[in-house]
C-alpha cells in the first residue's frame, strides 16, 4: 500500500470511528426515551412530543442519519479495499487472528441496515406523513407510544426485532473498542478496562432494546 492511500485509509477509519462513537451515544438517549414504555405509553409520548418539539434534537435528527450514512459508506469502502488488499496466502491466518466479532462487522453492520429501514419505516417514516397512518390522543397529540404498543402486539414483528437487535449487540461488542483502537487510546494498562466497557455497553444496548417488544407482547 502506497503512503498515499495508507493516511487515506486512516483518514476513513478516523472518520468511521468518530460516527460510529456518536451513533454510539444516541442508542443510549435513545434505550432512555424507549425504557418509559416499560412505565407507560404517556410517559413515552411526554418524551417522543419533547424530542419531537426540541429545536436542536430536530436538527440533531439530520446529523444523525447523516452520520449513519457516512459510517455505513466507509464501512463499506474499507471493506472492500481489504479484502481487496489482503495477499491470498495470508488470508487463512489473518482470519484466524481476527476475533470472530471484528471478522463479521461487515455482516452484522448489514443487519442493522436492514433493521433500520424496517424500522424508520414502522415509526419515522408515519410520523412524517410518508406511510401509514399516526394515532392521535384524545387532546390531538401525536400518539407515538399507540403505534409502539400495536406494532409490539404482532409476534411476528416482536420476533424480528428481538432477533435483529441481539445481532446488533455483536456488532456493539465490537464497535466500542474498534473506535477506541483506531482512535489510539488503547493502551496495555487500560486496554482490559475498555474491553470489559464495550462488552457491557453491548449486553445492556442489545437486552435493553430487546425487552421492550418482549414486554408489551406479554404485559402491556
Ligand atoms: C425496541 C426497540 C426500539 C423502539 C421501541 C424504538 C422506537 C422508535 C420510535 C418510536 C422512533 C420514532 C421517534 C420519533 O421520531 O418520534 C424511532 C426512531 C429511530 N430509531 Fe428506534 N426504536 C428501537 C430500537 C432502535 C435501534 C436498535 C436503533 C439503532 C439501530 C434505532 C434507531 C432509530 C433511528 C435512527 C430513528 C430515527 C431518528 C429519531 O426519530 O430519533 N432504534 N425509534
Amino acid at each position: 500500500m502506497s503512503n498515499k492511500s495508507y493516511y487515506s485509509s486512516i483518514t476513513k477509519k478516523i472518520i468511521m470511528s468518530l460516527m460510529g462513537l456518536f451513533l454510539l451515544t444516541f442508542l443510549v438517549v435513545h434505550l432512555t426515551v424507549n425504557s418509559f414504555l416499560l412505565v407507560s405509553k404517556d410517559l413515552f409520548n411526554e418524551g417522543a412530543h419533547f424530542m419531537g418539539t426540541n429545536a436542536f434534537i430536530q436538527v440533531f435528527q439530520w446529523v444523525l442519519f447523516a452520520g449513519f450514512a457516512i459510517h455505513i459508506f466507509y464501512g463499506i469502502v474499507l471493506q472492500i479495499q481489504n479484502w481487496m488488499s489482503r495477499p491470498k496466502g495470508y488470508k487463512k491466518r489473518a482470519a484466524m487472528e481476527q476475533s470472530p466479532f471484528s471478522k463479521y462487522m461487515i455482516y452484522t453492520g448489514l443487519v442493522i441496515f436492514i433493521f433500520l429501514i424496517m424500522h424508520l419505516n414502522n415509526f419515522f417514516f408515519v410520523k412524517m406523513g410518508w406511510v401509514g397512518h399516526m394515532p392521535m390522543t384524545p387532546s390531538g397529540e401525536e400518539d407515538m407510544g399507540a403505534l409502539v404498543m400495536a406494532l409490539f402486539h404482532n409476534g411476528y414483528y416482536v420476533f424480528i426485532y428481538v432477533v435483529l437487535i441481539l445481532l446488533m449487540g455483536f456488532h456493539l461488542d465490537h464497535a466500542l473498542q474498534s473506535a477506541f483502537q483506531t482512535l489510539g487510546l488503547n493502551h496495555p494498562t487500560y486496554w482490559g478496562f475498555i474491553k470489559g466497557l464495550s462488552r457491557a455497553y453491548a449486553i445492556v444496548v442489545a437486552l435493553g432494546f430487546a425487552i421492550i417488544p418482549l414486554f408489551i407482547y406479554f404485559f402491556k
